[in-house]
């Protein structure tokens, strides 16, 4: 049996991070809301208590009875968590007087205390609450404080209780990862066994048993975790898999060709379809961003659903779904910006049942899983790239000649940071092509050509995101590389926005 951590979300930010963290440490965890914990499963071996948004104090606060938990696990609340359960047992939480942000340094540490053993007076950690415990429950100590902060850490006596109010997990708390291990190894005693290799060997055999020789369809889109879904569900069921990569007219510049060529050098068993020319008929003339993603996801559905019907006796259909896909989240203000998932409605169209071999991982983890299985790694380091394609870098209607502009322009760019080893250094990068025209020169002659806007960003989930600093020399290179070479462009312009209040697509 697979031990595990459980995390209760309280809803803060830094959730997933905790669990990301922990896995980092070779230790399986799962996030559930607050409410949720899994009473019954007996392969828990500790409990996280993660932040929030909210104050203690909060009518809207998450509260929640920790009566079947504390005394059974090992119980840590990180921030609010530390908050929450001294708060319920009779501490007091104040307002502090100013909002605690930023860097602190832990002093008198307790370092005989479990939670903080090797950790010295002086190491740097992360806080950021509004909120102050100002008195410990009785029974309750201190084990480490800050120059503001006089419960920085503290612990319920002759219990496995703990609580700190800062952010172990985020990366500025440079003691963070030690404290998170004390906590999983030292006090919750936790093997510390998972691996990408344990996650692959565990895997096929309960794929094997689940699918028997059952048939299973998978819709390969070019990107990782699709990829590394498929050549996993290949390592356990073979020949029974077959994988389906529709062309819908609007990828990179030879990408369909070569990710063909390296899905059939993985051994899949893929059937191409080039399904371009219905997609430009359907998008013809709309410009609306929406209304472009939902035809391009419901023609994705139509042609992978024609597909399938065409292989005898399938039963499954294989998804990439990811864990942060399936964390149930508690979205506190539920606004939707984009619909991001193009293709919700296949499963329920298609009456097939689902499997999802990626379902608990990290993307970090799919990735270091796409590698243990040999997958080469240009398909395992590649940028993310929306399911609705270039159709949402081209503003305005769509028509092929300006998807073949935008194609040329992104190829120039792309393939200029693999030249200039700076394609890992950004986490996503693309050309836009914007529905303005401007006048410009080209020997004797006066132009009137297009504009396109390059965007790099730096991220490390797509929540958040920065634009690239990408130095001046490389920019200019790739603009005049653009202007010349691509006909119809005569300006290049650098987006320089963050997300928020940008996002990083333009549509
Ligand atoms: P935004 O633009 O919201 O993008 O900052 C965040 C991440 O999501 C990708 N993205 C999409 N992915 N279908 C997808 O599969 C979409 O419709 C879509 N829109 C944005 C985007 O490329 C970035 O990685």
């Amino acid at each position: 049996m697979q031990e595990k951590i459980i995390i209760l979300d309280f809803g803060s930010q830094t959730t997933q991070l905790i669990g990301r963290r922990v896995r980092e440490l070779n230790m399986y965890c799962e996030i559930v809301p607050y409410n949720k914990f899994p009473h019954d499963d007996p392969s828990v071996i500790g409990v996280i208590l993660s932040g929030s948004p909210f104050s203690v104090y909060d009518e809207k606060a998450f509260k929640v009875d920790l009566s079947g938990i504390r005394g059974k696990y090992p119980l840590l609340g990180i921030c609010y968590g530390a908050q929450f359960m001294a708060y319920v047992n009779g501490g007091t939480v104040e307002s502090a007087d100013s909002r605690e942000y930023g860097r602190a340094r832990l002093e008198k540490v307790d370092s005989t205390d479990p939670l903080l053993a090797g950790i010295e007076p002086g190491a740097q950690v992360w806080m950021s609450h509004g909120d102050t415990i100002t008195s410990l429950p009785t029974g309750f100590k201190i084990i480490a404080s800050t120059d503001h902060v006089p419960v920085a850490a503290y612990r319920a006596e002759g219990e496995k209780v703990w609580g700190v109010q800062f952010h172990p997990e985020v990366y500025h708390s440079e003691c963070g990862m030690q404290i998170l291990k004390n906590f999983v190894a030292g006090i919750c005693g936790g093997k510390q066994d998972w691996s990408a290799a344990s996650f692959i060997e565990s895997t096929v055999r309960s794929l094997k048993e689940q699918l028997g020789d059952d048939k299973v369809v998978l819709g390969l889109s070019g990107g990782v975790d699709s990829s590394v879904a498929a050549v996993l569900l290949n390592k356990a069921i073979g020949s029974n898999l077959t994988c389906i990569f529709v062309d819908h007219g609007m990828l990179r510049k030879n990408e369909f060709a070569n990710v063909m060529r390296d899905y059939e050098g993985l051994g899949l068993n893929v059937i191409g379809v080039d399904a371009s020319a219905e997609f430009f008929k359907e998008l013809e003339g709309v410009t609306e961003p929406e209304r472009k993603r939902k035809i391009i996801g419901k023609g994705f559905i139509d042609v992978f659903d024609r597909e399938a019907h065409k292989l005898k006796d399938v039963k499954w259909l294989g998804q990439g779904t990811i864990y942060p896909d399936c964390i149930e989240s508690l979205s506190i203000t539920g606004t939707v910006i984009k619909s991001h998932h193009n293709v919700g409605g296949l499963p329920e169209k298609m009456n097939l049942k689902l499997c999802e071999p990626l379902r608990l991982l990290f993307k970090d983890e799919v990735r270091a899983v796409g590698r243990e299985l040999g997958m080469p790694e240009h398909l395992i380091s590649r940028h993310p790239f929306p399911g609705p394609g270039l159709a949402v870098r081209i503003l305005g209607d769509i028509t092929p000649e300006k998807v073949r502009i935008l194609q040329d322009a992104d190829d120039i760019f792309i393939q200029g940071l693999r030249d200039h080893g700076l394609y890992d250094k950004v986490w996503q990068a693309g050309v836009i092509l914007l529905p303005v025209q401007s006048v410009g020169v080209m020997g004797d002659e006066r132009t009137y050509e297009r504009a396109v806007a390059l965007r790099a960003v730096t991220s490390t989930d797509a929540m958040t995101a920065d634009w690239a600093h990408l130095p001046y020399e490389f920019l200019a290179e790739v603009s005049n590389k653009i202007i010349n070479k691509v006909r119809g462009v005569n300006r290049v312009t650098y987006d320089i926005s963050s997300k928020p209040p940008a996002t990083i697509e333009w549509e």
